[in-house]
């Protein structure tokens, strides 16, 4: 797929942030051209994943989570998209290597699976096929018996009752929660070293969203692998996630240990989002809606984009847009007024 440039920032050079980290991600940037103009889904957006970590990102609809990892993943159609910045997986830059050396890294070193499991599979074939089909073509050299026999001690590690005997059914047989078994299945086959989780279970009721990030977190201890978990849920969050990234508008408006941020709020977005959760006890754990509207992202406000919904929003904060910057050890924010909101 041939990938169009930005140029680099205002803000620098590009260069990866930490040499010693699984995924650089820096100064992402992606647009879309549409009809409607340019829309600017991810604005500047620099984090990285350690091995075996796991980063949660919070933000709501359209603040350009499933954008930014689809970049990473390749997933993104050049044009409409427009990619700037840099992505790099262990020592390879992802945006402008070969596209035989990103086909070994996309789907095999890291895998993604989303939010619709059941669509994404293969209605003609049978689950086990498809699941083989992960050897058959990123691993030439397996024989399609290993291949079988291998998709069925996968089925049965995600824990399909009966495995053996379900290699043979058809995703219509399965629930929406099984279609979801089947997927991870698939996401793991190949052993990856990151696995992106984008909203893995949104369409699944609550007590099977609870079981599919128990097999989330159970297969992440037992393989070692770094996992990115973008979720709507703040419970799966603080429950699952160390460190967590909170987007809005595109950009990365505050990050920090989840337990911290989600305790004491740097950024007033972030606090929106927390104000109205329900404590533990209760069964709701969905982020609170704030009120008003993010940016129409054709035509982003100049100052920091949250202002028009900011209570806190004095002059400054229609002027200039804020940084993500340091408030106090381990904790950023992207706020004027960080230490103040920090500060209760
Ligand atoms: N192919 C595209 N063409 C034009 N705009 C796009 C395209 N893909 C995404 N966008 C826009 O980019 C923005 C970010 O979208 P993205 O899917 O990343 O949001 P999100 O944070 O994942 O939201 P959600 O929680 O609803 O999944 C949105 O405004 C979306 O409409
Ligand atoms: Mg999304």
């Amino acid at each position: 797929m041939a990938v169009a440039h930005l140029t680099p920032s205002a803000a620098g050079p590009v260069s990866a942030p930490d040499d010693g980290a699984l995924l650089a991600v820096a100064d992402l940037r992606v647009s879309f051209r549409t009809p409607h103009g340019v829309v600017d889904a991810v604005r500047g957006v620099s984090f990285s994943v350690g091995r075996g970590e796991t980063v949660g990102i919070l933000g709501e609809s359209g603040s350009g989570k499933s954008v930014s990892v689809g970049a990473v993943m390749g997933l993104l159609d050049s044009p409409p998209a427009r990619i700037g910045g840099e992505i790099r997986y262990r020592d390879v830059d992802l945006l402008r290597a070969s596209a035989r050396e990103t086909r070994r890294i996309h789907g095999d070193r890291i895998a993604m699976i989303n939010q619709d499991a059941v669509t994404a599979l293969n209605p003609g074939l049978t689950v086990g096929y498809q699941i083989a089909e992960m050897f058959r073509v990123h691993r030439p050299g397996t024989s399609r018996d290993d291949a079988r026999r291998k998709a069925a001690e996968l089925m049965d590690r995600v824990k399909i009752p009966s495995a053996r005997e379900r290699v043979q059914s058809y995703p219509h047989e399965f629930s929406g929660g099984m279609s979801q078994r089947v997927m991870i299945a698939m996401a793991i086959a190949l052993e990856p070293d990151l696995l992106i989780a984008d909203e893995p279970t949104t369409a699944l009721d609550v007590t099977v969203q609870a079981q599919i990030m128990q097999l989330l977190a159970e297969l992440r201890d037992e393989t070692g692998m770094a996992l990115i978990l973008i979720t709507h849920d703040l419970g799966v969050v603080a429950e699952s996630v160390a460190r967590v990234l909170v987007m809005y508008a595109g950009r990365i408006v505050e990050r920090g240990p989840t337990a911290e941020v989600i305790a004491r709020p740097a950024h007033p977005y972030t606090a929106g989002l927390m104000s109205s959760v329900p404590r533990a006890e209760h069964k709701d754990r969905r982020l609170a809606t704030i009120e008003g509207a993010p940016p129409v992202l054709t035509a982003i406000p100049p100052g920091c984009t949250f202002h028009p919904r900011c209570a806190r929003s004095r002059p400054v904060c229609s002027r200039e847009g804020p940084e993500l910057g340091p408030v106090v050890p381990g904790r950023e924010s992207a706020c004027h007024f960080a230490e103040e909101v920090y500060g209760g």
